[in-house]
């Protein structure tokens, strides 16, 4: 295959391979010919796919992709089918008419914690793309961190712990308003969560999802989901992964009616213990790649295998992304 492998100051080794892998043009032909870079995606779309499986993280750096239609253009050479968004809680947009999106457009001073792509419902995407339109001026890295590395050290800082979680499961619980609450990154109203206009409906939609509720004073109402799996086995990796929102809610689900700390609990209603995630939360900064973009990148992440989040940053950063299932 006609690839190039070349290194990246950020890139770490882990099981003894890069990551993420950085691959660049082969030659001239295919830096600058867009039809030749994308006959040559086409061509070895399986390599490709076999190299995402086995790194986690490919980086394609230095090819003729300079707008979100060419970015989508290249995704189409591949056998990847499109997931539309639906479920997710992040705020985006629409960029193209079908595959890209503009990734999470929460504000620029705040971290996105560690995350698999939609952790939280039943079929999340196996794979996603983000493609660089803009730098940022400071900041804006995209941390990239092996969720099989994290979970065997979930598993460390406390065996007794990591098997309850892995037992039991989790649910998330969160207080959602009767009117959305845009001071808050979690203050969807109920009504808005579930595209209903009465509570009669919304408990319809609560049961379907095997969701336990209660209606508060002053028209909030108090969701609990269905114990949720928190560590899952990947078949084509062979390991254990951390897949699941403990940490992004743990760390992340604060506001007038919520407390991330008891947003997450095991099945029989115990909270995450502070010890552990204070340690966990700091052992995945050490753990984590925090890749610097520069435009015109595009990053492949397997989803099952990898988590990504993102460093505060300054300037017009644009990331756009797309996920999809093969
Ligand atoms: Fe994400």
């Amino acid at each position: 295959m006609s690839v190039v492998i070349s290194k990246l100051k950020e890139q770490k080794q882990v099981n003894g391979l890069d990551f993420p892998l950085l691959i660049t043009p082969s030659n001239t032909d295919v830096q600058e010919n867009k039809q030749t870079f994308l006959n040559w995606v086409a061509d070895n779309k399986e390599a490709l796919h076999e190299l995402l499986i086995k790194h986690g993280a490919v980086l394609f750096r230095g090819f003729p992709v300079g707008s979100s239609h060419e970015f989508e253009t290249m995704l189409d050479q591949t056998n990847y089918k499109n997931m539309p968004y639906i479920g997710g809680a992040a705020p985006r947009e629409q960029v193209t008419a079908s595959r890209i999106v503009t990734a999470n457009e929460s504000p620029a001073s705040e971290t996105i914690p560690f995350h698999h792509e939609m952790a939280q419902v039943p079929t999340p995407p196996g794979y996603i793309f983000f493609y660089c339109e803009k730098s940022a001026t400071k900041g804006g890295a995209t941390s990239l961190l092996h969720s099989g590395e994290i979970c065997k050290t979930f598993f460390e800082l406390d065996p007794k712990f990591a098997e309850k979680v892995e037992d039991q499961g989790v649910r998330y619980i969160r207080v959602m308003p009767e009117v959305t609450d845009k001071s808050s990154a979690i203050g969807r109203s109920w009504k808005e969560t579930f595209q209903v206009e009465t509570r009669e409906q919304a408990e319809e939609k609560m049961r379907d999802a095997g969701m336990r509720w209660e209606w508060l004073e002053d028209g909030n109402l108090k969701t609990e989901t269905a114990v949720l799996q928190a560590i899952r086995f990947d078949e084509e990796t062979n390991q254990k992964v951390f897949f699941n929102s403990i940490v992004a809610v743990y760390t992340g689900w604060d506001d007038a009616r919520n407390e991330g700390k008891k947003a997450v609990s095991t099945a029989n209603g115990d909270f995450m213990d502070d010890a552990v995630m204070n340690k966990l939360i700091q052992k995945m900064d050490e753990s984590c790649v925090n890749f610097e973009w520069k435009a015109g990148d595009v990053l492949w992440i397997n989803n099952h295998t990898v988590l990504h989040a993102r460093q505060p940053f300054e300037g017009e950063r644009r990331i756009l992304a797309s996920i999809s299932f093969k």
